[in-house]
């Protein structure tokens, strides 16, 4: 799972807001829900919990945050709806007790903006998200970065549309949408153990870390949380400055090899675009 990520992410809000006298409230609040949720700050992998106490009653919210999914399991619509409309992203469970949990709801009331209540569907800004983890995922994905074990690129099978990454394979499904579909967990179980004969013989032996698919899964909930508002802008400048770095390794090669006075009876902007492209294909 993105454990890993998270761990890091709070060791930095920690470490950033470790202040002289917190209130114990605020420090479980800082230790246990920052990496999630924001009280007024929009909504992150969570909601803003700004006001939840005005949405909520207590006893609801000290069940939901010791065990989200057994509320869930008990038939509760409220709990169940909420889950759904985070994609089916499951809250993980806390051992707080209720006095601990009340301790937070204390904190979140206290600096919750007043008469202000939160925007629940907010579009997540992708930088919030750790920008850090997004380019490792994107890296890795489109394989710029080596996996640890050495499995293979995920692009030279699948493709994924956004701005920021060359179009991929098409021999396995596109996963613009894959965190739609399978959620954030699901992707990365998919990805630790393929359930898909080709896909399992590409990672056979050379398992992802938990932090390459943490990464991995965070870049592909960012490209599908924006994959409506993207458009070509740059698509073409790209694909222009790949040809032409494809033509200038092309010429290069071909004068190395001393045959650059021949004629010329390839057409070297398809020709590298096609290597580009075959490269792409290659199933490792
Ligand atoms: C790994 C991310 C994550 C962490 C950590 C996390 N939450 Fe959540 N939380 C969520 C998600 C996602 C939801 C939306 C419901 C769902 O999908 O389960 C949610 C929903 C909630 C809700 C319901 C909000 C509403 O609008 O009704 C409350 C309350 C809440 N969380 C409190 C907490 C508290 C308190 C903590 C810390 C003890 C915490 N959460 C830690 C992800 C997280
Ligand atoms: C050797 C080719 C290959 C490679 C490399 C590969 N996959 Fe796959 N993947 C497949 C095949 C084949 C399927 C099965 C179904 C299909 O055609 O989409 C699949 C399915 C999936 C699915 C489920 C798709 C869905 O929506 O049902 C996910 C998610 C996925 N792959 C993620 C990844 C990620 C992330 C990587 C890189 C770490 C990766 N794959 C690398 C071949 C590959």
């Amino acid at each position: 799972m993105y454990r890993a990520y998270l761990t890091v992410l709070l060791v930095l809000v920690v470490g950033a807001t470790a202040v002289a006298a917190q209130s114990p409230g605020e420090s479980l609040f800082t230790q246990t829900c920052v990496a999630c949720h924001t009280i007024g700050g929009g909504r992150l992998i969570g909601p803003d919990l700004a006001n939840v106490h005005y949405r909520r009653d207590e006893a609801w919210l000290i069940s939901f945050v010791q065990s989200s999914q057994s509320l869930v399991a008990s038939g509760d619509t409220a709990a169940s709806s909420l889950v759904a409309a985070y994609n089916g992203m499951i809250m993980p469970d806390h051992p707080l007790t209720d006095d601990q949990v009340r301790e937070i709801l204390a904190h979140i009331a206290l600096n919750s903006p007043a008469g202000n209540p939160p925007v629940v569907d907010e579009v997540v800004d992708p930088a919030e998200v750790t920008t850090a983890q997004i380019d490792m995922g994107q890296s890795l994905f489109v394989g710029r970065m080596p996996f640890e074990n050495g499995g293979a690129a995920c692009s030279s099978c699948h493709n994924v549309r956004t701005d920021a990454v060359m179009t991929g394979g098409s021999l396995a499904k596109d996963l613009t949408t894959a965190v739609t579909r399978l959620t954030r967990p699901g992707v990365e179980a998919m990805m630790k153990s393929p359930p898909f004969p080709a896909m399992r013989t590409a990672f056979e032996g050379k398992p992802l870390t938990e932090e390459e698919a943490a990464a991995i899964s965070a870049f592909l909930q960012v490209t599908d949380e924006v994959h409506l508002t993207q458009e070509d802008r740059d698509y073409g400048r790209t694909l222009t400055g790949y040809g032409l770095v494809g033509v200038l390794i092309v010429l290069g090669l071909f004068s190395l090899l001393g045959i650059r006075n021949t004629k010329h009876t390839v057409n070297y902007h398809i020709y590298g675009r096609q290597i580009k492209t075959r490269k792409d294909r290659q199933v490792i």
